[in-house]
């Protein structure tokens, strides 16, 4: 008896206690402060995996040729990225006589990079592709070669670079005319225009730093 008496007590209570909590909860909403709380921590599958295109885009290009052409332009953007930080690593390590030039000038082709980078990442999302975008992911796909992470002296920082220059310029000649021969005159357009001349007008500043012009005297 004292059995189903206490069974029914707990019952009880347990009614109370999520009627309350209901009432609690219409309250908040009413209120606001329940709709007011951001929904934190939230995951879901992805709406669209990396090395896909959107099937159908009103662009005249089938996704054939913008998946070719997006595996191009990844592999550029990684390269650019790794090139814009290799240009921070040197402005923030430079040292030496050359220090307050080298520093601006690096400074400068950085911005100009990144620039590139976000030039190159959009038209990648034009072209209904996913644009590869941190720091491992990148790693894993630049042919830029990895520096050491300590301090090196000025001509072997613009070594460097010089070389990293030369692989993106390589890169994007071919991947230019292969654009061209595909109908994209727009990553052609970009390509051409906007990265293959910012390169080489940076290799230019860059490699005029690694003539041996005497400073004083002349020889
Ligand atoms: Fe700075």
């Amino acid at each position: 008896m004292l059995y189903y008496g206490l069974l029914g007590l707990n019952f009880r209570l347990t009614f109370r206690y999520m009627k309350t909590r209901k009432q609690n909860h219409t309250t908040s909403s009413n209120s606001g402060l329940g709709r007011a709380q951001p929904v934190l921590h939230q995951r879901a599958r992805e709406t669209q995996n990396y090395n896909s295109v959107t099937p159908e885009l009103p662009l005249g290009l089938s996704s054939e040729k913008r998946e070719e052409i997006v595996q191009l332009l990844n592999q550029i953007l990684a390269d650019t990225m790794s090139l814009r930080d290799l240009y921070k690593k040197n402005h923030w390590q430079v040292s030496g006589p050359t220090f307050y030039q080298l520093h601006l000038l690096y400074d400068k082709h950085y911005g100009e990079q990144a620039e590139l980078v976000d030039q190159v990442a959009e038209r990648i999302q034009i072209l209904g592709g996913i644009s590869v975008a941190m720091a491992h992911d990148v790693a894993e796909l630049t042919n830029i070669a990895r520096p050491p992470r300590g301090r090196e002296e000025v001509p072997v920082q613009i070594s460097r670079l010089l070389e990293a220059h030369e692989t993106i310029i390589k890169e994007v000649r071919k991947s230019a005319r292969r654009a061209a021969d595909l109908g994209d005159d727009g990553s052609n357009d970009l390509l051409v225009s906007d990265v293959l001349r910012t390169n080489e007008l940076q290799v230019w500043f860059l490699s005029e730093h690694l003539v041996p012009m005497p400073l004083v005297i002349a020889k």
